[in-house]
């Protein structure tokens, strides 16, 4: 497989890289501000360009394209909603299209924040959408301008994405900061009032390319199986990091200022990527401590 990631230097990209690679796929990559350290084919590509896309096709020659690049600061959509747009929905169907047209499989990621966070089971695909921020809003356009291009294409949700970044070897997302804050001493300051699935993104990669491998198409919400706070996700990486839980203390959301909402509860049923796989998703517990030993 010629397998070219969009993003190459994201946190969900750089995994995909690597998945890739291990693969023995030939893993070729765009990269938007920094150049990852992948001794791959690297192209600069910014999503603004979309309309240029088939020239890095034609550069690449790519049977398979993995979009990670998204705009993913959620306060700075809701500032910036223009450009939240054209990131996050003009930019994929573009990107479908130009791989239909050319022949090329299309695999876009999307989130959870297209939920509005009012249920209290996790959602299937089925859910309706109704997202409560612009970041939200701008990805679900994204899903379907990808859903409506021509040519049938994987779509994936996700959720509190973490992990390692597989060009620069760091731990990234909330439990780096979490593992931060706990070997320096500090208090840990955790919502009890947010509920999240969170999706390593190195299981997060070798799912996706499962799923092309399987041939899927259509829309899959890839995450691990357990619903959790942020606190008790705190409390998983405060076992395995041997570290006192007295550190960690009970926040709301109320507590902090931000410019977008977020929903209160996003967790995703992973049902449909398990029967397709004939495989269960992880728990947190699993996740965790598949990587805490290379990052502690
Ligand atoms: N992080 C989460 O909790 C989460 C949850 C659910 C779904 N997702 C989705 O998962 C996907 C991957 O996210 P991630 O967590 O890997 O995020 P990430 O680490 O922030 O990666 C996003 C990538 O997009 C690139 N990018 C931003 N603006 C660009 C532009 N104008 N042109 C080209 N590339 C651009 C960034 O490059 P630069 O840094 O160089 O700009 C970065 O490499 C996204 O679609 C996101 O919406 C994420």
């Amino acid at each position: 497989m010629r397998l070219l990631v969009v993003g190459a230097n994201g946190l969900l990209g750089s995994n995909v890289v690597h998945s890739g690679r291990q693969r023995d796929w030939t893993v070729m990559g765009t990269y938007h501000s920094t150049r990852p350290k992948f001794e791959i084919p690297l192209t600069q590509f910014d999503l603004v360009e979309y309309e240029a896309f088939d020239e890095v096709l034609e550069t690449h020659d790519p049977g398979l394209v993995i979009n990670c690049a998204a705009m993913t600061d959620v306060d700075g959509c809701e500032k910036n909603p223009e450009q939240a747009n054209v990131l996050n929905s003009d930019a994929p169907g573009a990107l479908a299209d130009q791989c239909a047209a050319n022949d090329v499989e299309f695999v876009h990621v999307s989130t959870d924040y297209v939920f509005d966070g009012t249920a209290r089971d996790p959602y299937g695909e089925e859910a309706s959408p109704n997202p409560v921020q612009v970041y939200g809003e701008s990805k679900l356009a994204g899903e379907r301008a990808v859903q409506e291009a021509d040519g049938d294409h994987l779509l994936t949700r996700l959720s509190f994405v973490w992990g390692v970044h597989r060009s620069s070897g760091a731990l990234t997302g909330f439990p780096e900061w979490v593992r931060d804050q706990l070997e320096s001493g500090d208090t840990v300051p955790l919502f009890t009032d947010q509920w999240v699935t969170p999706t390593r993104a190195g299981q997060a990669a070798t799912t996706l390319l499962d799923l092309v491998d399987a041939g899927a198409t259509g829309l899959y919400h890839v995450a691990c199986r357990s619903c959790v706070t942020p606190y008790a996700f705190g409390e998983v990486l405060a076992d395995q990091h041997g570290a006192d839980t007295a550190l960690l203390k009970e926040g709301s959301t109320d507590d902090i200022d931000r410019d977008a909402e977020r929903p209160t509860y996003s967790c995703l049923d992973v049902a449909t990527v398990e029967s397709q796989l004939g495989r269960p998703q992880p728990p947190l517990e699993e996740d965790v401590s598949k990587i805490w030993d290379a990052v502690r």
